[in-house]
């Protein structure tokens, strides 16, 4: 149980090593204690608490009294690399705050309420938000295609697709694919960003909303992608977006959801997964298998199956129905 309830503080302390810059630092070159403190502009006694930790935790290295970082952690650390988890980790730190009122959250049922972006600029959690997803999906997205029987000539529309990056990978595995993806006007200029670096991958972006659009735009599709989107709704607005999916396909059309699915026993971050949901979201929550299978047959789809997780060990799974012909 100790080590339940302190995992917090290694998750802590490497959200440290990246919100100071520690470990972009260090993916550029081996360096001292310290260049980096100089660098970085940190405390001499917070820097040498924190590289210590980091050290214990294997995720430095010490040699010749230059640290670096462990080349097996490197390629999640390295800014600019596709393997790079970074703003994955930025966006779990900026939570740790409200997980803090998790006890409150079950008490009431109700998110956290947090003041909206007051300051100049872009609001630095959404933009941790967005590339967040987009390192996610970077990892989860290749090889995905043709597992999913993609073909040439398909359309297909990413829903709440926000970066993009499931669509852009799915056209540049599958040339002639057809895809656009489809979300709030936020999530565009994080699209923008993500397809600028797959010059020559034609991908459209949709603007909309699927709370209040009626329908979804630009169909008939012969897909419709629904990755992590489900569980920030309760049931009844699930419903209704699958319903819109439904209808916005051809007959023989099919829809694929891609969701932390909760199993007893299971992964433990797809079981843990619905608390962020409570923590962050009116209504939302992890759905398990049986209760994804009855939404997909509700919206008047059939053939519904289980494709299984979408990388062997890992919290996501996936699920397909089709329209009848
Ligand atoms: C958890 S992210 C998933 C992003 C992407 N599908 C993926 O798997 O990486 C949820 C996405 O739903 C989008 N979204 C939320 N509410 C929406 C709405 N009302 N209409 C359209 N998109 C919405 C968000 O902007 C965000 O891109």
């Amino acid at each position: 149980m100790r080590s339940v309830s302190a995992a917090y503080w290694e998750a802590c302390a490497l959200h440290a090593a990246v919100r100071t810059g520690l470990t972009a630092a260090l993916a550029q070159g081996p360096a001292s204690g310290q260049e980096l403190r100089q660098r970085l502009n940190l405390d001499q006694r917070g820097l040498e608490i924190l590289l210590r930790a980091l050290l214990v935790l294997d995720l430095l290295r010490l040699e010749g009294g230059l640290y670096h970082l462990n080349p097996q952690a490197a390629p999640s650390l390295t800014p600019g690399q596709s393997t790079d988890m970074s703003h994955a980790i930025l966006h779990m730190a900026d939570m740790v705050k409200d997980w803090a009122e998790l006890a409150q959250c079950v008490r009431t049922g109700r998110p956290v309420e947090r003041p909206a972006h007051a300051g100049p600029g872009p609001n630095p959690e959404r933009q941790h938000f967005y590339r967040a997803m987009r390192d996610i999906a970077r990892q989860q997205s290749r090889g995905l295609a043709g597992r999913l029987g993609l073909q040439s000539g398909m359309r297909l529309l990413d829903m709440g697709g926000g970066p993009g990056v499931y669509a852009l990978t799915f056209s540049q595995e599958v040339p002639g694919l057809k895809a656009t993806v489809y979300d709030l006007p936020g999530a565009e200029p994080y699209f923008r960003e993500e397809a600028a670096l797959r010059p020559g991958v034609e991908v459209a972006f949709l603007q909309g909303d699927y709370h209040r659009d009626q329908a979804l735009a630009g169909g008939p599709y012969d897909v419709v992608w629904l990755s992590q989107i489900l569980h920030g709704e309760g049931p009844a607005i699930c419903q209704a977006m699958l319903d819109k999916a439904a209808a916005a396909f051809k007959p023989g059309g099919q829809v694929l959801v891609q969701e932390f699915v909760v199993q007893v026993p299971g992964h433990p971050c797809a079981g843990v997964f619905g608390l962020n949901m409570l923590v962050n979201t009116q209504d939302g929550q992890a759905y398990t298998q049986e209760e994804l299978m009855d939404m997909l047959a509700r919206a008047g789809l059939e053939r519904i199956e289980y494709l299984g997780a979408t990388k062997e060990g890992g919290p996501a799974g996936i699920l397909r129905g089709w329209r009848p012909a």
